[in-house]
């Protein structure tokens, strides 16, 4: 017998986004992003956010519907992204959740953001083995987990990020270098003229002293060095070779994660690594993973380009977790958590397994 279609709703920063997951299977997923309208002001505006949550939320439930093939009725419950994230977005997508949850009288789960980046995974792999080691990097978020059972087990911090995550550091780099916001992206492209070797950016927490930060990361350092680097050849009225600069600071971040999360997979004997979040989708990082896992004897598992950044068919992916593994709904006076620590992939304690209350 088929299961439940999971509608999952992600609203946490400027994407909207709306998928449909049965089964763990991707039915259909639909993502409109506010991205532009933040651009030229070098970030996300949380009021522009919110407001164009408002006016992409039918249209995006719609679309992904459509191309799902499906309508409605056909929803057997809703996830809804409840934190972390910005608190006007994330109210925007828990209040059209919740209306279509209960228009449709069906179970309302709320899903922790950065749990929905784990599980886009299994839409193109199918199942994690357990346990596996998770390196999450996304724009605000940088850390190493220990992964058992998703939505039943408590998630282990290995280490997190002591200051910028490391998309934030690409983004605030890429505006000192004077390249379009999202930064991430920009980086990516520009290191595609460049060599990776012309400037010996740091790579921090890596040294013999840094023991206690094994699996910890800290990449404000690094954008700062950034950020000498170009001061320097402003004041020395030299052009800034921009493509070196994006190569070589591409290449410190992908050496310093994919380091540490093949070392916490040795340490750990986990087999699996698990790249996942915005960051994942930049080429350097995901070439040196695959190289160094393969020398490792480690299995590289790194979602599709499309499901690496924020979207809803991550959320729906949780939620359809959730549903067969038994767990309890939320109810529908369901809140926010805009700085949710990840140690659930729901958010709300009832909606946690009796299995895993227990833990
Ligand atoms: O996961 P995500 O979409 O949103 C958050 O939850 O933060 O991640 C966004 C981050 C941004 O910092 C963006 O610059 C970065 O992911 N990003 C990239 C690439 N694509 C997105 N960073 C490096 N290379 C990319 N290709
Ligand atoms: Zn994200």
């Amino acid at each position: 017998m088929q299961g439940r279609v999971v509608l999952g709703i992600e609203s946490s920063c400027d994407e909207t986004g709306a998928g449909l997951v049965r089964d763990g299977k991707l039915l259909g997923h639909a993502v409109a992003s506010s991205m532009a309208e933040h651009a030229r002001y070098g970030g996300v505006v949380p009021e522009i956010a919110a407001r164009a949550h408002v006016h992409s939320f039918n249209p995006v439930v719609q679309q992904a519907l459509d191309r799902a093939g499906l309508t409605m009725s056909d929803i057997g419950a809703v996830a809804v992204t409840t934190g972390p994230g910005l608190s006007g977005a994330l109210q925007v997508g828990l209040a059209g959740a919740k209306g279509i949850a209960y228009a449709l009288d069906v179970p309302l789960y709320g899903v922790h953001h950065l749990a929905g980046h784990v599980a886009a995974d299994t839409l193109e792999h199918g199942p994690l083995p357990e346990p596996c080691m998770v390196l999450i990097v996304s724009g605000g978020h940088t850390s190493l987990l220990l992964v058992r059972d998703l939505v039943r087990d408590p998630i282990l911090h290995l280490g997190d990020t002591l200051d910028d995550a490391a998309g934030e550091c690409f983004d605030k780099v890429a505006r000192v270098f004077g390249l379009p916001y999202p930064g991430g992206p920009a980086i990516d492209r520009a290191a595609r003229d460049g060599n990776r070797k012309a400037v010996a950016f740091p790579r921090p927490l890596t040294g013999t002293r840094d023991e206690r930060h094994r699996f910890a990361f800290s990449f404000s350092g690094l954008k700062t060095a950034a950020a000498r680097w170009s001061e320097q050849h402003r004041a020395e009225g030299r052009d800034l070779p921009v493509a070196d600069g994006a190569a070589s600071l591409q290449e410190a971040v992908a050496d310093v994660l994919t380091r540490k999360a093949v070392d916490a997979c040795r340490e750990h004997d986990v087999s699996t690594l698990v790249v996942v979040g915005g960051v994942a989708a930049n080429s350097r990082v995901r070439e040196l993973a695959e190289q160094r896992c393969r020398s490792a004897g480690i299995t590289l598992r790194v979602p599709p380009l499309g499901l690496c950044t924020d979207n809803g068919a991550m959320i729906a992916a949780v939620g359809d977790l959730l549903v067969r593994s038994g767990a309890e709904p939320a109810p529908l006076d369901l809140s926010i958590d805009p700085s949710a620590p990840l140690t659930y992939a729901a958010l709300t304690p009832a909606a946690r397994t009796p299995a895993s209350a227990a833990a």
